[in-house]
């Protein structure tokens, strides 16, 4: 892979980030930039100033969907130094969605330097406060114009970074969550297993239809069955019930989580009897109504751990752990984010720092 283009502005203001981040409202000023073709393969790595794309109607994944995406985040620690978190998990499971979609893979190894590098030139955007980070959205679009299914001829691979708020800006909140069985969000065999934009088209009128009644997210069943559990919004989910904590096995329709991976290794370190199998929604309120279920908590990069406090499934309303997030989601919150921020060793090589270092202006 060739070396890195520098394409960087000078700055003449000292960077102010708002009071009030929120999520994906804000960009930093430069992307990473590299492009695809069956000739070069990906070249022309660059990091560049933040612009609009200019592109022909024509654009193949404006059509076709051909279009793929990761989300992970840079932490600024309380020793001021820059980290990220399991990039190098994030990367790879980049290369699965894109071998589902028919987009060449990238060197992971390049990949994980130019998200350094541009983290790097970017690091004064990262915000300091504990719950603050830079989110990291690289996607992949398939990117030549034509019309007729078939996968592109170029692609583009972009980094774009957003530096976003704290989640629980007034304290852990449990959410109200409708299970859904209207609509699936992925099947098995399909797209689920991947990040492409399509299972969150797929997603949205569920998401939009519960939250006109009241609830915060949905809680997606199987798309074949309509029985067993799979994730929650977009996050993937744990069950804490007598005797064991249950999350849904992989089995193609669900995204396979990064903090998924994270709480399984923490909960097995702790002795806790973490198991990863099929859980139908029947069994979910069994447990409710024999009071052997203690907790349930969704798992994302966004807000690391999401405590369900209200469930309900057809006519039925169930209040988990009195409303209340419950202890294990407490402690998986505190141990991931004391990781992420520095206030604890990281002992599973999950973090990865970003040498400061300086770069020419253009
Ligand atoms: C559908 C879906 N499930 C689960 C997750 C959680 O994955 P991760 O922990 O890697 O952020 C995400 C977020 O990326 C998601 O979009």
């Amino acid at each position: 892979m060739e070396t890195i283009t520098y394409q960087i502005k000078e700055r003449n203001e000292e960077i102010k980030l708002p009071e009030n981040l929120g999520f994906g409202k804000y960009f930093t000023d430069h992307i990473f930039e590299m492009d695809y073709t069956v000739d070069s393969g990906w070249h022309n790595p660059t990091i560049k100033p933040l612009a609009d794309i200019s592109m022909h109607p024509a654009t193949m994944f404006i059509h076709y969907g051909q279009a793929i995406f990761e989300g992970l985040k840079a932490f600024k620690t309380v020793n001021g130094e820059v980290v990220l978190f399991r990039p190098d998990q994030h990367i790879k499971r980049l290369n699965n969605s894109a071998k589902r979609v028919c987009i060449p893979p990238v060197d992971e190894d390049f990949l994980l330097e130019a998200l350094k590098e541009l983290v790097n030139i970017e690091h004064n955007w990262i915000p300091a406060k504990k719950g603050e980070s830079l989110y990291i959205r690289p996607f992949v679009y398939g990117s030549n114009p034509f019309l007729g299914v078939s996968p592109a001829k170029t692609y583009k691979l972009i980094i774009l970074l957003s530096p976003v708020g704290a989640y629980y800006s007034e304290g852990f909140k449990p959410v109200k969550i409708l299970v859904q069985d209207e609509y699936v969000r992925a099947v098995r065999k399909g797209l689920g297993e991947c990040k492409t934009p399509a299972n969150y088209a797929a997603s949205l009128l569920a998401g939009e239809e519960a939250k006109a009644k009241g609830f915060t997210q949905v809680l997606w069943l199987d798309a074949v069955a309509q029985k067993n559990i799979e994730e929650v919004g977009t996050m993937n989910i744990f069950i804490n019930m007598k005797g064991e904590i249950v999350t849904p096995k992989l089995n193609g329709g669900i995204l396979p989580g990064i903090t998924r991976k994270t709480v399984i290794q923490l909960l097995k370190e702790w002795d806790m009897n973490i198991v990863e199998r099929e859980i139908s929604i029947d069994e979910v309120t069994k447990k409710y109504d024999s009071g052997d279920l203690f907790g349930i908590f969704g798992t994302g990069t966004a807000a690391v751990i999401s405590a369900v406090g209200w469930l309900s499934f057809k006519e039925k309303n169930m209040t988990i752990n009195g409303g209340d997030a419950g202890e294990l989601a407490v402690k998986l919150f505190d141990e991931i984010t004391s990781i992420q921020y520095g206030l604890k060793d990281d002992t599973h090589g999950w973090i990865y720092k970003v040498e400061k270092k300086e770069v020419e202006v253009s």
